[in-house]
């Protein structure tokens, strides 16, 4: 048990509860914030790590379970990583094409971003055999989007209902290079088609309805791979055949995290927050401009370039927000924040509409019901569509008991909620913020002053 005047940590069997006390914070969020690594840029070094000629060494990993699931697997088909801290992490590669064969299933917790990239690795590892499972939420979310492409390519893979559920049996084959047309906006998809491309002879070709977040093409090219994209197709492309050499990776702040910070300084009465260190690559910054389109007070400070991704610290002063629509190509620049968009609608006067919103519906949990449902039991007005939710400004919210139901973005996006609540919101299940920010509340004692 951790206390703390506002904000407090109980153990309840395997899981934990976190208490807000809303009506203890009389006086502003104030501070400088250090957030934790990105997790997209985490996984993908140490995946391209484990797969090139050589060491990586990788600064400002996210320490977070996602990543140690991604370590736990590469580890299990040969690659030596070094213990995972946030200061320096060594990965010594094994060379494309060298993974070995685990002796057991590879098992990827609750990580669809390792499940899904590491498919298009396994696939294109001829004459091994894999199999892949995670924890409840993995073994729900549809695999077939990977599936489906891949086995275009050539691969053979095996799975529930219709090989489109975890666990999944691969044997590993030499694929064919494709061009595929992503019915989807999803980094994930796209990833998995590019890793699997780059072990087969010639060019594989992913197009997208909408960009989605570039970090493998530019970690391919940084780790020595070909890879060309068009903007106006919206396409990228990697050549097969490149050799991959380990590098050094500085890996940026969260922006996704970050985002927790910017909503609570926004709607906090008084608060002046800076954020330093955040990740602004272009594909990612969807939330910044939401909230500078809802009235945000948002400085971008210090932009600089930190190993191939842009960079800079944000300065949070609250202001008053109103609602706006959201829709379209903003959508997958800003997918993983829309939980917690939602809770600064709450605060903004006028109506705030999210469309075009469907991949929310399988993420770590259905994030439109599960945000609905919490959020209305705090006393929010939001209302389920189909591809988003539409949620009614200007409503105080009221301390209850609510469920993160084992979404990390949920749990912290409520903890949010709650600093502006009136009386106590006890947040069950909140440990599930270690999968992306495990330092999350330490954080929040210390804004809360
Ligand atoms: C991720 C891509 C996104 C995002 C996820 C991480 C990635 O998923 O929601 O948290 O690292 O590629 P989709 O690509 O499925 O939209």
């Amino acid at each position: 048990m951790n206390s703390h005047s506002v904000i407090s940590v109980n153990s309840v069997s395997n899981h934990q509860d976190l208490v807000i006390q809303g009506d203890k914070i009389t006086s502003g969020l104030q501070g400088r914030i250090q957030i934790p690594g990105d997790k997209s840029i985490s996984h993908r070094s140490l995946m391209l790590g484990a797969l090139a000629d050589g060491e990586t060494v990788i600064h400002g990993l996210l320490l977070g379970e996602d990543p140690r699931s991604t370590a736990a697997c590469f580890r299990a088909m040969g690659a030596t990583i070094s213990e995972l801290n946030s200061t320096e992490v060594r990965v010594q590669g094994i060379g494309l094409g060298n993974l070995r064969e685990p002796e057991d299933v590879l098992d990827t917790g609750n990580s669809g971003t390792t499940t899904r990239l590491m498919l298009g690795i396994l696939a294109s590892h001829p004459d091994r055999f894999f199999t892949v499972t995670g924890d409840h939420s993995i073994r729900s979310r549809p695999m077939s989007r990977v599936v489906k492409p891949l086995q275009q390519m050539g691969a053979q893979i095996w799975g529930r209902k219709g090989n489109s559920l975890a666990p999944l049996a691969i044997q590993g084959q030499t694929l064919n290079a494709i061009t595929y047309e992503s019915p989807i906006a999803s980094a994930q998809v796209k990833s998995c088609i590019l890793l699997a491309g780059l072990m087969v002879d010639g060019e594989t070709t992913v197009t997208e309805p909408a960009l989605s977040r570039d970090h493998s093409e530019r970690m391919l090219r940084a780790f020595g791979a070909i890879v060309k994209v068009d903007p106006d197709r919206i396409s990228a492309t990697v050549v097969g055949g490149a050799t991959l050499i380990g590098q050094t990776v500085i890996v940026p702040g969260d922006i996704s995290s970050a985002a927790f910070w910017l909503v609570a300084g926004a709607i906090v009465p008084g608060s002046d927050l800076t954020i330093e260190n955040v990740g602004m690559n272009p594909t990612r910054t969807g939330v910044l401009e939401a909230l500078q389109m809802m009235g945000a007070d948002i400085e971008i400070l210090n932009a600089r370039e930190v190993t191939g991704e842009p960079v800079a610290d944000l300065r949070v002063r609250s202001s008053q927000l109103r609602g706006i629509t959201l829709e379209g190509s903003i959508i997958p620049r800003l997918i993983d924040e829309v939980p917690i968009l939602a809770v600064a609608a709450i605060f903004a006067s006028g109506t705030t509409v999210i469309k075009d919103a469907e991949e929310l519906r399988v993420k770590e949990s259905d994030r439109i019901t599960v945000m609905a449902n919490q959020l209305n039991a705090m006393g929010a007005k939001v209302t389920e569509l189909p591809d988003g939710m539409e949620i009614v400004g200007g409503t105080a919210l009221t301390g209850a008991e609510v469920d993160s139901f084992t979404d990390h973005r949920i749990g912290m996006s409520l903890a949010i909620a709650a600093l502006n609540a009136a009386g106590t919101t006890t947040i069950h299940r909140a440990e599930a913020a270690s999968i992306s920010y495990p330092t999350f509340v330490e954080t929040l004692e210390g804004v809360v002053g």
